[in-house]
């Protein structure tokens, strides 16, 4: 599968951020600045605070684009204060949901195995887990931004495949787990910061992490899988992004709360 055949994918990562009564007129001000049809060819998602999410996929749904958690837990149910399942997450009809994220991962200890676990857990029950990993600055600095990563997304990708197929009421895994698994490559560094990756340091860990696919479950998983490129994406350089071969799409935290800076790069990803 050639790169133009995966469909290009761009999530905004909302975060901690967006008031309920901000939804709406967000929704009015993107779709009016979204070129037409763009939503055809474009997957657009938005990860909304767990307390939005009703609204989100009213907003979403209504327009063509869909809603997704920021977080979930592995367990189905339990003594687990403060934590949402998975099967809460679809009793709302929430189909896609952040693992991992590097935020997550520093500020509230996601490890890989918790990592490993919930997606397993998401795919389990019909959830398209956004798994990210990346690299801090030190870690770049030191040259080990592949050994982070591979170690990340094997934790993943292994458990994956040590788990064995993973029935789910659609069927989706083993049938085709690379429509079951959504992986975002965000350096550490550049999340937040303005300072984005440049198309080469992007790409150079995009072709590595479609190589890690391939090696632990197979060309068929790595030539379908979308991997989608964050930290510090914008309107100036999302088009450049794109155009790299093994960058499926992005994940967008602070551009996807300006609705024209967010349509504008969603419109870019139909061009
Ligand atoms: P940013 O965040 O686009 O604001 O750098 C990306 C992310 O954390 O997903």
């Amino acid at each position: 599968m050639t790169a133009s055949k995966r469909k290009k994918l761009l999530a905004g990562n909302w975060k901690m951020n967006m008031r309920l009564a901000e939804i709406e007129p967000f929704f009015t001000a993107f779709s009016a600045a979204l070129r037409p049809g763009v939503s055809n060819h474009v997957d657009i998602l938005f990860a909304a605070p767990f307390t939005q999410l009703h609204a989100t996929l009213a907003a979403t749904r209504a327009r063509g684009f869909a809603a997704a958690a920021q977080n979930m837990h592995f367990e189905a149910s339990g003594a687990f204060t403060g934590e949402v399942s998975a099967m809460m997450l679809t009793d709302i009809g929430i189909r896609t949901t952040l693992v991992g994220h590097s935020e997550r991962r520093q500020y509230f200890a996601e490890t890989d195995d918790s990592v490993a676990k919930k997606t397993i857990t998401a795919i389990s029950n019909a959830v398209t887990p956004v798994v990210c990993v990346g690299e801090t600055l030190e870690e770049r600095k030191s040259g080990a931004t592949f050994q982070v990563v591979s170690h990340q997304l094997g934790a993943v990708l292994n458990a994956l495949k040590n788990h064995g197929p993973v029935q789910n009421r659609e069927g989706f895994y083993p049938g085709d787990l690379s429509d079951s698994i959504v992986i975002a490559y965000e350096p550490v560094w550049a999340i937040g910061t303005g300072l984005s990756a440049t198309l080469e340091q992007a790409q150079e860990v995009h072709g590595f992490i479609r190589k890690v696919c391939d090696e632990i479950l197979g060309s068929e998983f790595a030539v379908r899988a979308r991997i989608l490129y964050g930290g510090s994406a914008n309107p100036a350089n999302i088009a450049g992004l794109l155009s790299q071969p093994d960058i499926d799409g992005g994940l967008v935290g602070g551009a996807s709360l300006k609705a024209a800076d967010f349509a504008a790069m969603c419109n870019a990803a139909m061009s």
